[in-house]
């Protein structure tokens, strides 16, 4: 069979900035190929800050400059023998071939790519872009703009892009992201009613709003959690419930 056609395409992706797209793309991504044992490769074209590329510099000078980390880090590459997930600077607009190309030349076959895609319409061949993914996931905050602009975007998605058949796409998923659990319910359901009444899908798994994502780890940690060289600690994955997204995750794109 050809190896392209295994290799699934996702990206975190909205409209909307701040909403966690790069967090979750590293989060995922990390816990498959660290922990899981699948092969990925991530691209990122958010132009022009590309932050997953600088994270990558941070983190492996994070782990260098802690005895702690140093150790599991060693322990880790050591066990799973494999390298850490390459990650891959490209413009939206002919990410797609690049993309292609990296997979037909792996000498590892690639499991899933990611594509960490710019946040604006505007942007030249974002459409295209996402397009070309098998899963989109977007994350969405109970937030009347992000809302908003997320409701929209993704039923013109759906309509326009899937309904000429143009496309790869094959699920687009929306999820609640940073809920607190504070927070008074009727506006989630009253949400929860609107998406499905739109016909969109809408995950089951929620995470939790938790400073352990704001939090650049301290120099003296012990623990990891958003790191694109090591996989999150999985007592700090149980604790937002990220246990249980990477599990609906998994069954929505069938590897
Ligand atoms: N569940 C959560 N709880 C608390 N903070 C969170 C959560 N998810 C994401 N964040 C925080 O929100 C901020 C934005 O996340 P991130 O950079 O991943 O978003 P983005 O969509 O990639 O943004 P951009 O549009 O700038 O690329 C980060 O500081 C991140 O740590
Ligand atoms: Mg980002």
């Amino acid at each position: 069979m050809n190896k392209q056609h295994k290799t699934k395409f996702i990206s975190f992706s909205s409209q909307k900035g701040g909403v966690g797209k790069s967090t979750f793309t590293t989060l995922v991504a990390s816990t498959l190929h660290y922990r899981l044992g699948y092969n990925v490769a991530v691209f990122d074209a958010d132009f022009p800050q590309h932050s997953l590329v600088k994270m990558k510099a941070r983190d492996l000078a994070k782990v260098i400059e802690n005895e702690h980390l140093k150790k599991l880090a060693y322990k880790q590459f050591t066990t799973i023998n494999k390298k850490a997930y390459p990650i891959m600077q490209h413009k939206a607009d002919s990410v797609l071939d690049a993309a292609q190309e990296f997979v037909n030349t792996s000498p590892v076959p690639i499991d899933v790519l990611f594509f960490d895609l710019p946040g604006t319409v505007n942007t030249p061949g974002i459409l295209k872009a996402l397009a070309g993914m098998h899963h989109i996931f977007t994350p969405i905050t109970a937030d009347r703009l992000v809302m908003e602009s997320t409701l929209i975007f993704t039923q013109l998605l759906q309509d326009v892009i899937m309904k000429k058949g143009e496309t790869s796409i094959k699920t687009i998923n929306l999820f609640w992201n940073q809920v607190d659990g504070r927070e008074s319910t009727p506006l989630y359901d009253l949400y929860d009613q609107l998406i499905g009444q739109l016909g969109l899908s809408l995950m089951q798994s929620q995470i939790k709003n938790s400073s352990r994502f704001r939090k650049e780890s301290e120099v003296d940690t012990k623990t990891v959690f958003r790191s694109t060289v090591m996989p999150p600690d999985e007592r700090l994955m149980k604790a937002c419930r990220f246990d249980l997204f990477i599990n609906e995750f998994l069954n929505i794109i069938q590897l």
